[in-house]
C-alpha cells in the first residue's frame, strides 16, 4: 500500500508559480528558514518523491533534501516521451532517479537517460504514463510514502485518478495577478480524467513564519 500525499506552495489566487515560465524556486524564497526545514522535512520522511516532467524542464530541481538533515526520497518522473533535458540537475548528480516513460518513448531517447549515473527508466503506459501503474510499481520496490510537489498537470491526473490520500498547502501571501501563471489544477480538461468534486477533511493547520499550512486528508466517497 502506498500513501500519495501532495505537497504544494500556493498564491492567494491560486497560483503555482508567479508566471508562467517562472520558476516555483521563487515561491519557495519566501519561507523562513524554519519553514524550509519543515517542507523537506517533509522530503526526508518520504521513500520517494514525484514531479512532472515539465517541472524538470521549467524549475530543473534537485529535489534533495537541504534545509533538514535526512535521507534523500527517490525521485521519481513521470514523462512519456522521456524528453527531459539532459542537463538536468537531477540526471547529473548521480543520486538515484527513476524516470517513467510510456511506450512510444524513443530507443535513443532512454539510452541517453540510462547512460546518466543514478538513473534508471521503467516504461509504464501505452502513450503516457500510467501513474497508477507506476504507484504499483513503486510499492513493489518498497515505498511506502511517495510526495508529490507537482506541477498543475500532475496534480490533475493524480486526482482525476483518485490517487491522493493527503493533501500539504502552504499559503504564500502573494498575489500573482497573472492569468496565465499556472494554476493548483490544469483549466484544460484532460482526456480519461475524472475530476469532479472530491471531499477532504482538513487534519491540521498552523503558521509558521507567517506563512500558514493546511493539511488535508481524504474523505470517503459519499
Ligand atoms: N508551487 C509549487 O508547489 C510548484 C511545484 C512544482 C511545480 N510548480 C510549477 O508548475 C509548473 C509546471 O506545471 P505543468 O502543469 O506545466 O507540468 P508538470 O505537471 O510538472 O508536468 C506535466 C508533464 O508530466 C508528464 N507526464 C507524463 N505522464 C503524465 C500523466 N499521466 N499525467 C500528467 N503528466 C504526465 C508530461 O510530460 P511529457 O511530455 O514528458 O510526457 C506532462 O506534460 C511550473 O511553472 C512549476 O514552476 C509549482
Amino acid at each position: 500500500m502506498i500513501e500519495i500525499t501532495t505537497l504544494s506552495e500556493l498564491t492567494i489566487d491560486g497560483k503555482l508559480a508567479l508566471h508562467r515560465t517562472s520558476s516555483s524556486k521563487e515561491l519557495f524564497d519566501y519561507s523562513t528558514d524554519e519553514l524550509k526545514a519543515w517542507f523537506h522535512g517533509q522530503r526526508a520522511l518520504s521513500d520517494a518523491i514525484m514531479v512532472g516532467a515539465n517541472t524538470v524542464r521549467v524549475d530543473d530541481p534537485q529535489l534533495t533534501v537541504r534545509h533538514v538533515t535526512g535521507p534523500n526520497p527517490l525521485r521519481v518522473i513521470p514523462s512519456s516521451d522521456g524528453l527531459l533535458p539532459l542537463s538536468s540537475a537531477l540526471l547529473n548528480d548521480g543520486l538515484p532517479t527513476l524516470v517513467a516513460t510510456a511506450k512510444t518513448a524513443q530507443a535513443a531517447t532512454v539510452a541517453a537517460l540510462t547512460a546518466k549515473p543514478g538513473v534508471e527508466v521503467v516504461c509504464c503506459g501505452e502513450t503516457e504514463v500510467d501513474l497508477a501503474a507506476l504507484a504499483k510499481l513503486l510499492a513493489a520496490r518498497g515505498v511506502k510514502r511517495l510526495i508529490v510537489e507537482g506541477g498543475s498537470t500532475l496534480l490533475s491526473s493524480l486526482f482525476g485518478h483518485d490517487l491522493v490520500s493527503k493533501i500539504i498547502i502552504k499559503h504564500i501571501p502573494i498575489i500573482s495577478g497573472d492569468p496565465d501563471a499556472p494554476t493548483y489544477l490544469t483549466l484544460t480538461p484532460r482526456p480519461g480524467l475524472n475530476l469532479g468534486i472530491s471531499r477532504w477533511r482538513m487534519d491540521d493547520w498552523f503558521v509558521k513564519g507567517g506563512i500558514g499550512v493546511s493539511i488535508y486528508g481524504r474523505e470517503a466517497a459519499p
